[in-house]
């Protein structure tokens, strides 16, 4: 099944809203498949953002996602890149519609509170960099077959 990369970012870390947010996602019927509590040092964060490497937010960029504990997380299920993706809103929260994520609890594009990855071959190449050495955990849910058809 179609696996996404979610990061729980500083400022929702800092702010208590970890776990809404995860909640979020995992009501909408995404199955959790991987978790990690960690500190990103400033290497891996500049593996992950590689694409924006030059960019004149690359800097606050690497310091914001290093600033704090984070939490990693794999969610996996139908369209699961683009299922998140919409459930997190748009990357300016003040673009996001309410009801979003980022729509929500959000104000600006630099504390935008959640990572979800853009497409599955980024899925799997961030997942790669988050949990290296930790396999994502093969499950079924009893109650799968209430979302997944
Ligand atoms: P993400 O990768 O964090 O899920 O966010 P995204 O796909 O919606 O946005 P992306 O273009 O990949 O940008 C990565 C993160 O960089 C920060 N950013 N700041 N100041 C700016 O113009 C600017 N643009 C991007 C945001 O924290 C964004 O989530
Ligand atoms: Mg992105």
């Amino acid at each position: 099944m179609e696996q996404t990369l979610i990061l729980i970012k500083p400022d929702a870390m800092q702010r208590g809203l970890a776990f809404e947010i995860l909640s979020r996602l995992e009501r909408r019927g995404l199955r959790l498949a991987g978790l990690r509590l960690l500190q990103v040092e400033r290497s891996m964060a500049e593996k992950h953002y590689a694409e924006h490497e030059g960019k004149p937010f690359f800097t606050g960029l690497v310091t914001y996602i290093t600033s704090s504990p984070i939490i990693a997380a794999v969610f996996e299920g139908t369209s699961a890149v683009n299922a998140a993706r919409q459930t997190i809103g748009s990357t300016n929260p003040t673009e996001s519609s309410p009801g979003t994520i980022r729509g929500d609890f959000g104000l600006e594009i630099g504390r935008n509170l959640i990572h979800g990855s853009d497409s599955v071959e980024s899925a799997t190449r961030e997942i790669a960099i988050f949990f290296e050495g930790q396999p994502v955990i093969q499950w079924e849910k009893d109650t799968d077959k209430w979302v997944f058809e």
